[in-house]
């Protein structure tokens, strides 16, 4: 019995409409393979569902729906191994998978389409792409807050300089500068999770543009795919991109903070900073230069940010002038979310490695902790304690700093009667106050860079991380 195609001449589903076919390069312009066949798997899911749904309805027989199944679960199978023919004139993903379904299921795969269109589907896919995508980044994201965590407790006791303007600002223990980055980092996480929540919405029912007058049950294959809800207008689903928009938005800002870290510690591995010590592993040398040990790395993650920014413009760009619902310009989203999303997972990975081998250079950074008068504003505050009003104690201390500078000394090294002439106000137990070591030990109200605060902050992190030794 000679089966009735269910393709046109051209070998395509919508082949019956059209009598011309396109050329190669027109052909490749309307192709996505290339780049869509990553959502198989969610195409797949999405489709069982559907049929599932069809046959609960009775759109399709349930021996149908075992037929439809059984067929895409092979599919799957031969995708997964590599071995299933992609013929590229069939365009993208989808169309892939529905002819290899028609080839093996016959009559029950060409059921499979019932009451969906390609627009739904392809939202659909990405929805359950980004929302994996998501969970995948927000574990990357852990990963590097634990490694954080973990050498914020290794070197709770060195004190580091703080910054502002690159120029040394005030002391903190290393550790409070470090869970600087798991706080940033966090807040990429939980931007992440709060997009989630506008990507977990199912699409599938919206059909086209504007439903079906099939009897779908739309709640029924949200519930099988694990959306909490359904899209309420079927127009936006269609054609709206804004969720993946956000995801590129959280790769971008999540892709600024590392590369504000990596900035960070580019600059500390070098000899004039000489703060730490990266791991070879992590570093490459010179094809001239014999001695050179570059941070190559971190430099690489400083640049995937761009990737990140860029991707994250290019999809506003294809968005904003576009009519309602779905055009095509659409297909080309995944050409900036999927490396948008690839560069930051590549980040992270790289950066966990990175911060659980960097040693820091404690003997190096104690020998010049004091350089710079880092303890400058505590000596300014140690005079308002003694009823010197701030104004008046920033002007003194400012005087003594110009007159240690002078000198080349710091001003813990000042003699007492000098500090005295200065102002009388102060006494011998100045001492206690001056020095990096001492300034530390001082810091009083919550989320500043002392030893204690840093206890507090690192007993946070252990429970939200779920860490159990540090
Ligand atoms: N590959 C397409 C995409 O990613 C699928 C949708 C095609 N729909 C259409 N009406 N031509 O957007």
């Amino acid at each position: 019995m000679a089966e009735k195609s269910n393709k046109g001449k051209s070998g395509k589903s919508w082949g019956g409409r059209l009598a011309a076919e396109p050329d190669a390069v027109t052909a490749e312009l309307l192709a996505s393979l290339d780049v869509d066949r990553a959502l198989w798997r969610y195409d797949i899911a999405g489709s069982v569902a559907h049929a599932q749904m069809l046959s609960e309805v009775g759109l399709i027989a349930k021996s149908e729906f075992a037929e439809i199944k059984q067929g895409l679960l092979s599919i799957a199978a031969d995708i997964e191994a590599d071995r299933l023919e992609m013929p590229a004139e069939l365009e993208d993903i989808h169309m892939v998978i529905e002819a290899a379904l028609i080839e093996r299921a016959g009559d029950a795969g060409r059921k499979l389409h019932t009451g969906r269109s390609r627009n739904d589907q392809v939202a659909l896919d990405l929805r359950l792409w980004a929302r994996d995508a998501i969970d995948d980044l927000r574990d990357g994201i852990a990963a590097v807050q634990r490694a954080f965590v973990a050498a914020a407790a290794k070197y709770a006791d060195v004190v580091v300089p703080a910054y502002t303007h690159l120029q040394r600002a005030q002391p903190v223990v290393a550790g409070h500068a470090l869970l600087a980055y798991a706080e940033m980092l966090q807040r990429d996480a939980d931007r992440l999770a709060d997009a989630r929540v506008r990507v977990n919405v199912c699409p599938l029912g919206c059909g086209a543009v504007a439903g079906t007058s099939l009897p779908l049950n739309r709640t029924r294959t949200a519930e099988l795919l694990g959306f909490p809800r359904i899209a309420r207008n079927s127009i936006d689903a269609t054609s709206d991109r804004d969720f993946l928009a956000e995801l590129c938005f959280g790769c971008a800002l999540l892709g600024v903070h590392l590369s504000r870290w990596a900035e960070d510690w580019i600059l500390y591995s070098t000899a004039e900073f000489g703060m730490i010590e990266l791991d070879d592993a992590y570093c490459t040398s010179s094809s001239m230069m014999p001695q050179k040990k570059n941070a190559d790395t971190l430099e690489l993650i400083r640049g995937k940010s761009a990737t990140a920014i860029a991707q994250l413009t290019g999809l506003l760009t294809l968005l904003k002038g576009l009519p309602l619902a779905y055009n095509r310009d659409l297909q080309d989203d995944k050409r900036f979310v999927f490396p948008a999303v690839g560069a930051m997972r590549q980040a992270l990975t790289v950066a966990e490695g990175i911060v659980a081998t960097t040693k820091f250079k404690t003997e190096r950074i104690a020998e010049r902790i004091d350089e710079g008068f880092p303890d400058a504003t505590a000596l300014a505050e140690y005079l308002t304690g003694r009823g010197v009003p701030f104004r008046r104690a920033h002007q003194i201390v400012a005087a003594l700093v110009v007159r240690a500078e002078k000198a080349g000394q710091t001003l813990s090294e000042l003699p007492l009667e000098t500090l005295r002439e200065a102002c009388d106000k102060i006494e011998d137990d100045v001492r206690a106050v001056l020095g990096a070591e001492n300034v530390v030990k001082r810091y009083a109200p919550e989320g500043s860079g002392g030893r204690k605060q840093l206890g507090e902050q690192l007993a946070f992190w252990q429970r939200k991380l779920d860490l159990h030794a540090l």
